[in-house]
């Protein structure tokens, strides 16, 4: 909790529009003197706490490395860790690349189908433009284009590229609403713009397709699914890997170029205990025995006759419900259907930071499969929780 409470502005993502220019017009004025505001921060070397359609970002010039600073003192983010830079428009990704780079077929597929939207693609950095606290000293860049108006407004505006990790104090869920960041960082951020609830809800994509082998390499799955890039690159297109999934690469998991590899993620202040009522999901406990919800609050909570308050996150159409014993109080979060991870994807992070605000001891989560929007959600998910349960039903 922060002393000080934070300048939220209120932001109406549907009155911005952008021409063929990729220049943001801004019809409500309310929205439009927000945005300017938030330019102006963002131009004169501060951070700006904004909305994109993945996670509320923490923004600053990514020219300016003393702007770039202040968002890892913000977060108390380790400076190995590189940053995303966030373009408006092709324009703009171009003034960042070395002069001579001219972008592959593929990554041109990728940006048809997915920019403006939750996709970041690693490019070289041209050195004396991209400053190197930006990119941890790597020879690349992460870049996308936002697809929330606000976002892509607020760099249209400042005719900026913006840095931006996820809005949180490092190693905490990423926020996917402006209370949330205001609740975190509070004061520390000087202006908080508000565009509502985040609609993807996990943070985006990170592709390398840099490589010489030709293969595209997923270093976090994120917001556009592997299914969804397969398709727009076709079938004959190249191969996709995902790190963890299809290869190991113990430079990444070195240097932490994967978020979670080297420092704690995703995780709230009280323990998160994954639930698995699926067989589906293959790289968690298969072996064990499955155990009575009962055995396995008893295990965690020896006191649990002292009435415990519990969150617990379940799908909508899952059996977990009717199994919970009544020795704990239960705080139940809906996180949709199992049919359709894009809507547990939405709530993951508001169920984990608002579970946490209700004061529970522990947060249950009930896993799903890692097919389409699952794959990013079991990736946080793994990474936030201290353990995995299997449940008798
Ligand atoms: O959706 C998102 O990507 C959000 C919003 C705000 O855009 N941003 C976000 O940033 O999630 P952050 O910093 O929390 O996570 C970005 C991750 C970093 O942890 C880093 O591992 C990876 O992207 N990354 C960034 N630049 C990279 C690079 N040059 N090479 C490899 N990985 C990189
Ligand atoms: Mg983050």
């Amino acid at each position: 909790m922060t002393a000080t409470t934070a300048r939220v502005l209120a932001c109406r993502p549907a009155s911005i529009v952008f021409d063929a220019q990729d220049r943001a017009h801004i019809s409500d004025e309310e929205t439009r003197n927000a945005v300017e505001d938030g330019a102006r921060l963002i131009r004169d070397g501060h951070c700006v706490a904004f909305p994109t359609e993945t996670v509320y970002g923490l923004g600053a010039n990514a020219l300016e490395p003393s702007a770039v600073r202040k968002i890892f003192e913000t977060k108390g983010r380790p400076s190995d860790n590189p940053l995303i830079v966030h373009v408006s428009s092709r324009d703009m990704l171009s003034s960042l690349l070395p002069p001579n780079y001219r972008i592959s077929d593929h990554y041109e597929t990728l940006i048809q189908a997915f920019w403006p939207g939750p996709l970041t693609l690693l490019f070289p950095a041209a050195p004396d433009i991209v400053p190197s606290v930006v990119t941890a000293g790597h020879p690349t860049v992460g870049v996308r284009m936002p697809a929330h108006p606000v976002a892509r407004g607020l760099i249209s505006l400042a005719n900026l590229p913006i840095a931006a990790p996820s809005a949180n104090s490092s190693g905490k869920p990423s926020p996917t609403r402006a209370g949330h960041v205001a609740n975190d960082l509070g004061s520390r951020v000087p202006l908080v713009l508000d565009g509502g609830a985040c609609d993807v809800g996990v943070e985006s994509t990170v592709l390398d397709g840099l490589q010489s082998d030709g293969v595209l390499r997923i270093l976090r799955p994120g917001g556009v699914s592997v299914e969804c890039i397969q398709e727009a690159l076709g079938p004959g297109g190249p191969r996709v890997l995902v790190h963890r999934r299809d290869f190991v690469d113990k430079t990444i998991e070195h240097a932490p170029t994967t978020p979670g590899m080297k420092y704690t993620h995703y995780s709230p202040s009280v323990p998160v205990v994954l639930l698995q009522t699926d067989n589906n999901v293959a790289h968690l406990q298969q072996e064990s025995e499955p155990e009575t919800m009962h055995v396995i609050l008893s295990s965690l909570l020896p006191l649990a006759s002292t009435r415990s308050t519990v969150g617990i996150m379940s799908l909508s159409d899952s059996n977990l419900r009717s199994s919970l014993p009544t020795v704990v109080n239960w705080v139940q979060f809906d996180i949709g259907p199992r049919a359709e991870p894009s809507i547990m994807a939405r709530r993951l992070f508001d169920g984990l930071l608002t579970l946490e605000a209700k004061g529970v001891e522990l947060i249950f989560v009930e896993t799903i499969s890692e097919d389409h929007e699952g794959l990013a959600i079991m990736n946080r998910l793994s990474k936030a929780a201290s353990e995995t349960r299997r449940v008798a039903m």
